[in-house]
Formats: C-alpha cells, structure tokens, sequence
C-alpha cells in the first residue's frame, strides 16, 4: 500500500483531502523498528508524533522498573507521541516494537501545524486521547 493510501485509512486523518494527504505523506518519513526496540523513552523531550503503518507496539510505564505496567497496546493506523507534543511535557510512557513494525515520523514542529490547519484532527483525537489519561489515571491509583 502506498504512504498516502495508508495514511487515508488512518481514523484521525479522515478529513483530510487528497490533496492533504499527499502533503502529508511527503513530509512523514518512515521508521522501521525490530522487534523490542524502544521509539519513545519515558520521561525524554518529545521530538515527534507517529502512526503505525504496520506491526504492533505496546506502551509501558516503568519499562525498566521491577513492576513494569503495560497501558496499551497499539497497532496499524493507531497514533502515539501527541501527548507530550500536546503539553511541552516530557513523554509519560515508554513505546516499544512488540513484533517488527513500520511506523511514519512526523516532527513537532509540522504536527503542531497540522493541528493548526486542520483543527479536526486534533477534534478527533480526544476521545482517544481521554481514553489515554483513564487508563494511565486508573494505573497511578491502582
Ligand atoms: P507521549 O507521552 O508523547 O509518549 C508516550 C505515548 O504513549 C503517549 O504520548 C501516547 O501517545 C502513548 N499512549 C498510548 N496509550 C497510552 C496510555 N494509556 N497512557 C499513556 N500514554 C499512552
């Protein structure tokens, strides 16, 4: 599947254009992860945003604490990184390659233009974004 076919099954990016989504695939540059490898380190400066092409990639609070807690599991056209590009704050989770995964990079700096732009996408992450703060909430309470 091509970059833009790919990105035009991604929920978020539904009303966005052709014209849109070829302007989006050109500047999303693709990443390749092996299975285990860490993208997104808890507690590091957010540099960008991805959405996963292909694979599967599970999100961990304290990956490398003795308890680590698995607060999602993530696969093809879901997002991860908008937290921490949404705030200024540092990530709040760590994000690693359950099985071999292709993802598309997109920097902080053309997310928060895309947000400007186009205000619907960031309208159509919130759901997922509050799903995302009730789990992490139910964990730190737990
Ligand atoms: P960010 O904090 O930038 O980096 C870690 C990412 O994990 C976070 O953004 C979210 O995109 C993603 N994530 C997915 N599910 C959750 C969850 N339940 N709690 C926290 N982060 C999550």
């Amino acid at each position: 599947m091509g970059r833009e076919d790919m990105l035009k099954n991604v929920p978020i990016f539904s009303v966005l254009g052709r014209r849109d989504l070829e302007r989006l695939s050109k500047l999303m540059v693709p990443r390749s992860l092996k299975a285990g490898e860490t993208i997104i380190k808890e507690g590091d400066q957010a540099a960008g945003f991805f959405i996963i092409n292909s694979g599967k990639v599970e999100v961990l609070r304290g990956a490398n604490s003795s308890s680590p807690q698995l607060l999602n599991t993530l696969g093809p056209s879901d997002f991860f990184g908008e937290m921490a590009l949404f705030e200024g704050f540092p990530r709040m989770a760590t994000v690693r390659a359950v099985e071999d995964s292709e993802c598309l990079a997109m920097t902080r700096w053309d997310f928060m233009a895309e947000m400007k732009n186009h205000p619907e996408i960031a309208v159509s992450m919130l759901p997922v974004l509050v799903r995302r703060l009730r789990t992490a909430e139910s964990h730190v309470t737990e």
